[in-house]
């Protein structure tokens, strides 16, 4: 039988996040790798699986990040080629904004290898719980910070924005602690364009353990450079206005006006 790639989440918070079905692969894997963020859930998945072993081991300080995921991508190849059923878990949903991950199962895949991926809960998902958004309410656009500023994206003042990564903007090695403030008042700069440097915004970050509470930090977009951000730090920035409702596409979907805020059909 050839070989498996089994991708699974972890979640963000120790335990209670793990899924039943994360558990089940990590305790039946022939071999198993993680990158976790706190020891909590590295002791639970060694108590699945003894040897497994960190993918952290592969990040030094100031080395490219492109860099370490092709190394922890090939060593999750590594055992999958040699026909072992291989986990590897990522804290989070580990689908979203984890590199490694995708091209793995991509080129297991282009090898005719077998390769899944199990969701998991991810920072966004805790944010809309914490945050109380509904992402159907207002839309919701999300952008890795870095690349929301290469590519100079527009954001929707209408709908709610998600910044990943605002404490490594700028960086594409692996620095943790280290914020460079002058990127994120480039950071400032651009959405300033959009929502003014009077917008409210909010640096998010999800509890990881359990029992804690979330870090909920409500500033003025012009301060974010003053706030103590980490490599956990998410912005979330609220919608700065109202849309109106298209009347013509309402009248076109057959709709009623009326729910929408406007006078009765004709
Ligand atoms: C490499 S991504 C990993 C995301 C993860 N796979 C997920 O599903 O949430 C790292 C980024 O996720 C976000 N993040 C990670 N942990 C977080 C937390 N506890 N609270 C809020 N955002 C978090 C931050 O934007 C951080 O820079």
């Amino acid at each position: 039988m050839s070989g498996l790639l089994v991708v699974v989440g972890t979640g963000i918070k120790a335990l209670g996040h793990m899924t039943l079905d994360a558990r089940a692969w990590l305790a039946s894997a022939d071999e198993v790798h993680y990158l976790t963020t706190d020891p909590i859930t590295e002791s639970a998945i060694r108590e699945l699986q003894p040897a497994a072993t960190s993918l952290t081991r592969f990040y030094e300080v100031g080395r490219a990040r492109h860099d370490t995921y092709e190394a922890m991508t090939q060593t999750l190849l590594a055992g999958t080629r040699a026909g072992r059923t291989v986990c590897a878990a990522f804290y989070g949903h580990p689908g979203v904004f984890v590199y490694p991950s995708h091209d793995a199962i991509r080129r297991a895949r282009a090898e005719g290898l077998r390769a899944i991926m199990e969701p998991g809960v991810s920072a966004e998902d805790c944010l809309f719980a914490d945050l109380g958004l509904d992402p159907a309410v207002v839309g919701c656009a999300q952008y890795e910070a870095t690349d929301f500023l290469v590519y100079g994206r527009r954001p929707d003042p209408s709908a709610a924005l998600i910044v990943w990564q605002i404490g490594a903007v700028g960086d594409l090695a692996w620095n943790p602690g280290r914020t460079n403030a002058d990127n994120v008042r480039v950071l400032v700069d651009a959405l300033a364009v959009t929502y003014g440097h009077d917008h409210v915004v909010v640096v998010y970050e999800a509890a990881t353990l359990p029992t804690c509470l979330p870090m909920i930090l409500h500033l003025r977009l012009a301060d974010l450079a003053l706030a103590p951000l980490s490599t956990a730090s998410t912005l979330f920035v609220p919608p700065r206005e109202r849309r109106t409702p298209d009347a013509q596409m309402i009248a076109r979907l057959g709709l009623d006006g009326r729910r929408f805020g406007l006078g009765s059909p004709p």
